[in-house]
């Protein structure tokens, strides 16, 4: 018998109204799930609505909204009562200078540390979920390596003085990799301790697909990059490597299988990368796959030393080169092709109303 199922309690879901929370809650209202979807302001339309909606597409599951904020003590102890699962999707995040590197680490780790204080006092939860990153993983080799769930970003930076917490404000993307990494770390360790429940993680990468509403165009975020290729800019972000992309509804989907599997154990990680080759695409790549699924557009291609980088090179940076290996073996999860995500994540943007996409 599985611990999380619709039949064995109600599941809660922490960061709900974001791009991949909305999607982890969709998947589960879609399985018939009772859905506590726990966010900031349920008064926000932008945030809210598209969740609440859920309820009038006939799916066998429902949601309920309820305000809760990581940084509130006590703040998830009532939607958490009686759960049988959490989904532990939310984290202070930088899109759009929202918080510095400081107010992501201290964020994530006093921010989760909060709300498995109440995972505990509940008692009835058997799996926690946390959504960690490839950044937890991803860690200084050789381009072409190819990275698996044994690695951790923290190995080989014996020599790196990048990797400590003091100024975490000048180290850029770094607060967000060691916040990652310590908050699996201590979720594993709590999870042992109390010994009631099971923590695991799902370590996504390049996140595209389906925009759930308005609110998921972040300032920043690998769709919000995309937008702009379409609306006829450069590639801003990414080009001097690959992106390795996986798709927002095999994200959502894993999050559940890895509740509902009884193969993972306290600490399996897995992570969400393409499913071969065909998703690691250089920026050159993307827009040829854009201009085929959106041929009335004059899509944005490779920046302004791009081929100074490729004369000198030859190629962009082999990196970082990873796959979903584990998640199709273990939880048996089916992905998307990628001109599927590369066509929602357009197609989306623009029915929003996110994007003016520039015509030929
Ligand atoms: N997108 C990617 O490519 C990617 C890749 C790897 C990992 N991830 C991870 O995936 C998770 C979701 O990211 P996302 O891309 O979906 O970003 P997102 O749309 O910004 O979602 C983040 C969510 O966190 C919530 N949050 C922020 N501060 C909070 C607080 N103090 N209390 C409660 N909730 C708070 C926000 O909730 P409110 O809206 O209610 O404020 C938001 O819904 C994050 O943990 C991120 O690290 C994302």
């Amino acid at each position: 018998m599985p611990h999380v199922s619709p039949y064995n309690g109600p599941v809660a879901v922490t960061g709900a109204s974001g791009f991949i929370g909305s999607h982890v809650v969709a998947t589960l209202v879609g399985r018939g799930y009772q859905v506590r979807a726990c966010i900031t302001d349920p008064d926000n339309p932008v945030k809210a609505d598209h969740l609440r909606a859920m309820n009038d597409d006939g799916q066998p599951g429902r949601v309920t909204l309820h305000k809760a904020n990581l940084l509130e003590e006590g703040s998830y102890e009532a939607p958490l009562a009686d759960c049988c699962g959490l989904f532990h999707v939310g984290t202070a995040m930088a899109y759009g200078g929202a918080n510095n590197p400081q107010q992501v680490y201290d964020g994530a780790v006093s921010g989760t540390e909060n709300v498995m204080r109440s995972v505990a006092n509940a008692g009835t939860i058997k799996r926690v979920v946390y959504t960690s990153s490839f950044a937890a993983i991803m860690n200084p080799r050789p381009p072409g390596y190819v990275y698996t769930e044994k690695d951790w970003a923290s190995d080989n930076r014996e020599n790196d003085p990048n990797w400590s917490l003091e100024n975490l404000n000048d180290k850029g993307e770094t607060g967000y990799a060691m916040a990652k990494v310590e908050t699996e770390r201590r979720l594993y360790r709590m999870a042992e301790k109390d010994g009631r429940y099971e923590a695991v993680s799902i370590n996504p990468i390049v996140v595209l697909g389906p925009l759930l509403g308005k609110a998921h165009d972040l300032v920043f975020s690998w769709q919000w990059f995309l937008g702009r290729m379409l609306r006829g800019k450069d590639c801003e972000r990414g080009w001097q490597h690959l992106w390795n992309i996986a798709d927002v509804r095999d994200v959502a989907e894993a999050h559940v299988l890895a509740a509902e599997s009884e193969v993972p154990r306290n600490g399996d990680r897995y992570q969400l990368c393409a499913a071969d080759e065909s998703g690691e695409i250089d920026c050159r790549q993307l827009q040829a796959h854009l201009l085929e699924l959106f041929p009335e557009l004059d899509v944005g291609g490779a920046p302004e030393g791009y081929d100074k980088m490729i004369a000198k090179h030859g190629k962009v940076y082999d990196a970082p080169r990873a796959h979903c290996d584990k998640a199709r073996k273990d939880l048996g999860l089916r992905t998307h092709a990628i001109d599927d995500t590369l066509r929602e994540t357009g197609r989306t943007l623009i029915d929003l109303g996110l994007i003016e996409p520039k015509l030929k």
